[in-house]
């Protein structure tokens, strides 16, 4: 009797937990908060300009006993209200998140550039924890940046929250300028301060090499802060229109779209289904570097965010009214926004970029539209 008992017991402590996704690498999922004092001028979101949060996944020996909530109540019940998910369902997603687990020691730390990550717009840093714990079980240091005023609903370390833009907002281009700017200033002042940060708290992470990668608007910033901090030695575009005045970048760059995210003017012109983006030919034609565009089939705008692994993990695809999610499904996609990734931070170090270059079965669903190594016609 006893023995049935325990067994109870055990099935019930272990419901709740569902994993938003599993990173595949050697190391466990290691978190820090940390707010940056930095000041914004006439701050367009609906913060006070004053401080900016990092949030650092990192490699750590520790492996987690327990899993943490994924999102805290106030965004779920935001995020569940306006895209009708089921009252309570995504409470009960999980991270492997360890904060404040140990650092690696110096010795043993792989010695890899710091990614920099700036998410898309009115899109928390957490929505991104798919790419960044795979990344960072696989030794890589990820800092995401939050502009608080930004996203929606920002939970700071020290419990207090910060609104931001409204769910559906909708900048206007005066507006997209001006985002634009403070998140390519976010990225600058990190990487600005983040060696007294690793100073402070004995960290291994690279403070001399820098990648910078984003979604949307994050990943125009990518190229902006490129652009303008010698550190960076390369960066990612996930799915972002690029925002004037376009820079020559001069370090390597690639470009991640997803299908429907175009720069013909035909196939915007006959299928309005498609974004006319022509400013992504316009960043491409002055690029003096390595560059490359590649566009994921049956991939939409969200896919590249944990969102689409939310409806997966809790069985409820087509049922809810999450926008611009496409048909690759979140597992898949992940395999191959991290395997691209990762391949482009390696070719930046000086591996064959082979993937770049051989179309392959394994990685069907990724297009080669355009880059400087085989220029299309
Ligand atoms: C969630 O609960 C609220 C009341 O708190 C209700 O108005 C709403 O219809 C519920 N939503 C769903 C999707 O069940
Ligand atoms: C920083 O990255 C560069 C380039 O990969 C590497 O040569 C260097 O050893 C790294 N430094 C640290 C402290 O990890
Ligand atoms: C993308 O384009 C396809 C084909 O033109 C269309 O069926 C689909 O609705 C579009 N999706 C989005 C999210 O725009
Ligand atoms: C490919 O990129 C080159 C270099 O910018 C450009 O001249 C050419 O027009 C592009 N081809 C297509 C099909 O976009
Ligand atoms: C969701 O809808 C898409 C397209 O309508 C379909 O291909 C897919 O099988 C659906 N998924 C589920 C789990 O019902």
């Amino acid at each position: 009797m006893l023995c049935s008992f325990t067994h109870l017991f055990l099935v019930l402590g272990t419901v709740a937990a569902i994993q938003v996704s599993t990173p595949s690498g050697q190391y466990g999922i290691g978190s820090r908060q940390y707010i940056l004092n930095h000041i914004t001028p006439n701050d367009p979101s609906l913060g006070d300009g004053k401080f900016i949060l990092m949030t650092i996944y990192y490699p750590t020996y520790h492996k987690a006993t327990k899993s943490l909530p994924y999102m805290d109540p106030a965004n779920a019940k935001i995020f569940g209200d306006a895209w009708a998910y089921p009252n309570g369902s995504l409470e009960t997603l999980q991270t492997a998140l360890q904060p404040n687990a140990p650092f690696l020691e110096v010795a043993s730390s792989p010695h890899l550039p710091t990614l920099l990550f700036s998410p898309g717009l009115g899109n928390n840093g957490f929505m991104y924890y798919g790419l960044n714990s795979e990344l960072a079980s696989h030794g890589w240091t990820t800092i995401v940046i939050d502009h608080p005023g930004d996203p929606t609903l920002l939970h700071l370390p020290d419990g207090k929250s910060v609104a931001g833009f409204d769910i559906n907002f909708n900048p206007s281009d005066t507006e997209v300028l001006q985002i634009y700017d403070y998140r390519v200033s976010d990225m600058v002042a990190v990487a600005a301060n983040f060696p007294y940060w690793v100073e402070e708290s004995h960290a291994p992470f690279n403070t001399s090499h820098y990648i910078a990668l984003g979604h949307s608007i994050g990943g125009a910033a990518a190229a902006g802060a490129a652009s303008k901090v010698n550190e960076i030695i390369g960066g990612i575009n996930m799915d972002g229109a690029f925002v004037s005045p376009y820079k020559n970048i001069e370090k390597p760059f690639l470009i991640l779209n997803s299908v429907n995210h175009s720069s013909d003017p035909f196939l915007a012109l006959n299928d309005v289904d498609h974004l006319s983006d022509p400013s992504q030919k316009d960043f491409i034609d002055i690029q003096s570097s390595w560059w490359e565009l590649l566009s994921i089939f049956g991939a939409f705008h969200y896919d590249y965010t944990d969102a689409v692994h939310w409806v997966e993990r809790l069985g409820i695809e087509n049922k809810t009214q999450m926008p611009s999610l496409g048909s690759i499904g979140g597992d898949r996609m992940l395999k191959i926004v991290s395997k691209y990734t990762t391949e482009f931070l390696n070719f930046v170090l000086g591996e064959n970029g082979c993937i770049f270059t051989h179309p392959s079965l394994e990685w069907r669903e990724v297009i080669y539209v355009n880059g400087s190594s085989f220029p299309a016609f």
